[in-house]
């Protein structure tokens, strides 16, 4: 099946400078502010980082402080205070007047409330992480982690210029994913919880069964396979998008992922996509939210 080309150089000229504004495939919303911050709680750090809205790039160093043990809602929502006044004294930050700010949690989030913690601390379901962050400076979005980097690979990253669905799966402690239809989220995809021969899906294909089995790569790569063809079969997309830590090794196991009608390839912004995610969502819902 062919794909429209909207690659910013095959659009008429009014569009071009739209798209090159948030990215290609992009949900079209106006009146972005040029920076945000995103912030990614992780099960080791919480890392965050001021983002160029129009170029998906960091503006400076992200920051990170290891993530505090146990990671309690209140504990995290400290350290995540702590990042934004530090990012906020930087030069080129957003104004704490019009401020998005996006925070990545790995679990369900709707309207703001976490759902799930399959690897996070228990004390996180039904956590309101709006209220819970309700004092910090802007306006602040809690999204899930895997929908975060998804967003930032699509508009910036491997799927630039891609219609249709594009889908990312981060494979991790656990297994994320996230689905991008024509540059619009569609949030909480959980599909590392299908059932896949037997058993919950990350628990034989996210990165740590791979480690937790000693599994060489070729067998590795084999088995993400069977677990991409179980996905195609549910949600074909166009285009698979596999990141996480282990993208890295990517020519270690992709070769061995074989037979698949969409499109594998791996992550393009690796450590960042989830604070430049976090950053663009944020601002999209801010923009929205104020007309
Ligand atoms: C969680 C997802 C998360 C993924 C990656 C899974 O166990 O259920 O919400 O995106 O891990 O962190």
């Amino acid at each position: 099946m062919a794909t429209t080309d909207r690659s910013p150089d095959n659009l008429p000229e009014g569009d071009a400078l739209a798209a090159k504004a948030i990215g290609p495939a992009s949900a079209g919303v106006k009146n972005l502010p040029r920076r945000a911050i995103g912030i990614d709680v992780g099960g080791t750090g919480i890392k965050g980082g001021i983002v160029d809205l129009p170029t998906g790039e960091l503006v400076g160093d992200r920051y990170r402080i290891p993530t505090p043990k146990p990671a309690t809602p209140e504990a995290v929502a400290e350290v995540i205070d702590t990042i934004l006044h530090e990012l906020l004294h930087r030069k080129g930050a957003p104004s704490p007047d019009d401020l998005a700010v996006g925070v990545l949690v790995p679990g369900i989030v709707i309207d703001n409330v976490v759902l799930s913690a399959a690897n996070v601390d228990d004390s996180w379901l039904e956590c309101d992480a709006g209220q819970l962050l309700a004092e910090l400076p802007g306006q602040i979005y809690t999204m899930n982690d895997a929908d975060g980097a998804g967003l930032a690979e699509a508009r910036y990253g491997a799927g630039v210029g891609r219609t249709g669905t594009v889908m990312t799966i981060t494979l991790g402690t656990g297994i994320g994913a996230a689905m991008v239809h024509d540059g619009v989220l569609v949030p909480n995809a959980e599909f590392g919880h299908l059932e896949f021969e037997g058993e919950i899906a990350e628990k034989v294909a996210s990165a740590s069964a791979r480690e937790r089995a000693d599994m060489p790569w070729d067998e590795y790569g084999r088995t993400v396979g069977r677990y991409l063809k179980h996905l195609e079969r549910i949600f074909p997309p166009s285009m698979f998008i596999i990141g996480g830590g282990i993208s890295k090794r990517s020519e270690d196991f992709l070769p061995y992922v074989e037979g698949l009608r969409a499109e594998v390839v791996t992550a393009q912004l690796q450590n960042n996509a989830g604070i430049v995610g976090a950053a663009l969502y944020a601002a999209e819902q801010t923009a929205l939210t104020d007309g």
